[in-house]
């Protein structure tokens, strides 16, 4: 008997392609793609939504990286057609080449109550979190399992899909516990049959990016309301104590190395330059116990503190509280 995830030795991958979906802004995606192309010598497909997004990128990767190649691929992850199609394009354009790494890493989020979320809203979310993963893996899974060599597959879920759902958070979170459960059985499903591929599942606290107004600009572009031609990439975001994408990336392929199956990416030394952590992990063995118990601890929904909505979530150091105390 063995678990199927052990340490690796990342440089074997120079030469290979990462593939990264959501990665034309400038956000987790992106970061992921410098770390490859930059540190690991990994040549780089990025894959988004929109062309002139698409192609803005991959001029940036290949001025920042001139000694791997860069390709954008426009590609919905809702689409199984168009991933198929993507798949083909990269045997079209890097024949031959072994997939390193595929990131299914394109998402969105809604943040409002469940009573206030529309239909739509809950239908995108899963259908981009949940089904662009599943997607993802119907795509690429077969050409990783023809490989002899190790490869990795990650899928971007959220610390919000390990933890108790929060205050405004239900379609996001509800998308996110999915994405953890359906790479477990990825995992449980490669184990024996395809021990080369190496599953994971990224878990960020919280990175510089625009996803909420990235959510909420691709679903004007698809409600007609936006053109795709007007769209500029989107990125960072106000919160001085988030990661930057290009650190968040270090921590990443630092799990990886490590053979962490549950890549919990958290606000700590040395990724960022401050001592408030998100508390990730703290925060989800509260689930955890509460789980034991049987019982639901709501107690947060009472804690109002100046110019912050009560979180079950967002309430660590970095947000201005004590870390919780836990009792291991
Ligand atoms: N930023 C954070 O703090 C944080 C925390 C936890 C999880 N995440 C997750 O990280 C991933 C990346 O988000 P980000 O924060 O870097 O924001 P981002 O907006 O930079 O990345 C999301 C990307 O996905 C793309 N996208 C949306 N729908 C798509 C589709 N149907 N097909 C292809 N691409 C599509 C968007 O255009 C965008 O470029 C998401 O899955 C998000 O849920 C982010």
């Amino acid at each position: 008997m063995s678990m199927q995830q052990g340490p690796m030795d990342l440089d074997q991958l120079r030469g290979s392609v990462a593939v990264v979906t959501g990665a034309g802004n400038h956000g987790i995606g992106w970061g992921l793609c410098c770390y490859a192309a930059g540190d690991l010598g990994m040549h780089i497909v990025l894959m988004d939504l929109h062309e002139k997004l698409v192609r803005a990128a991959e001029q940036r990767l290949r001025e920042l990286y001139p000694g791997v190649q860069c390709h954008g691929l426009v590609c919905d992850v809702t689409s199984p057609a168009q991933l198929s199609a993507a798949v083909a394009q990269i045997g079209d354009v890097l024949p031959g080449k072994t997939i390193g790494a595929v990131f299914a890493n394109a998402g969105v989020i809604f943040s409002h109550t469940i009573m206030k979320s529309t239909v739509q809203e809950w239908e995108t979310t899963l259908r981009v979190n949940v089904m662009g993963v599943v997607n993802t893996m119907h795509a690429f899974i077969p050409l990783l399992q023809a490989q002899q060599s190790e490869s990795i597959f990650s899928a971007t879920a959220s610390i919000g899909g390990l933890v108790r759902g929060d205050n405004g958070g239900a379609s996001y979170q509800a998308s996110k516990h999915a994405v953890v459960a359906t790479c477990e059985s990825l995992s449980f499903e490669l184990a024996r049959k395809s021990p080369q591929i190496r599953v994971h599942v990224l878990c960020p606290c919280i990175v510089a990016s625009a996803l909420d107004k990235t959510s909420a600009i691709n679903q004007q572009v698809q409600d007609g309301a936006v053109s795709a031609q007007e769209l500029e990439a989107l990125g960072a975001g106000e919160f001085s104590l988030a990661m930057t994408p290009e650190r968040h990336a270090v921590q990443v392929f630092d799990h990886i190395r490590a053979g962490n199956f549950y890549m919990v990416t958290d606000n700590v030394r040395p990724y960022v330059d401050h001592d408030l952590p998100f508390a990730g992990l703290a925060i989800t063995r509260e689930r955890h116990e509460n789980i034991q118990q049987l019982t639901l601890d709501n107690s947060d929904a009472w804690q109002r503190r100046p110019g912050r909505a009560p979180s079950a979530i967002m309430k660590g150091p970095m947000f201005g509280e004590p870390e919780p105390v836990s009792e291991s």
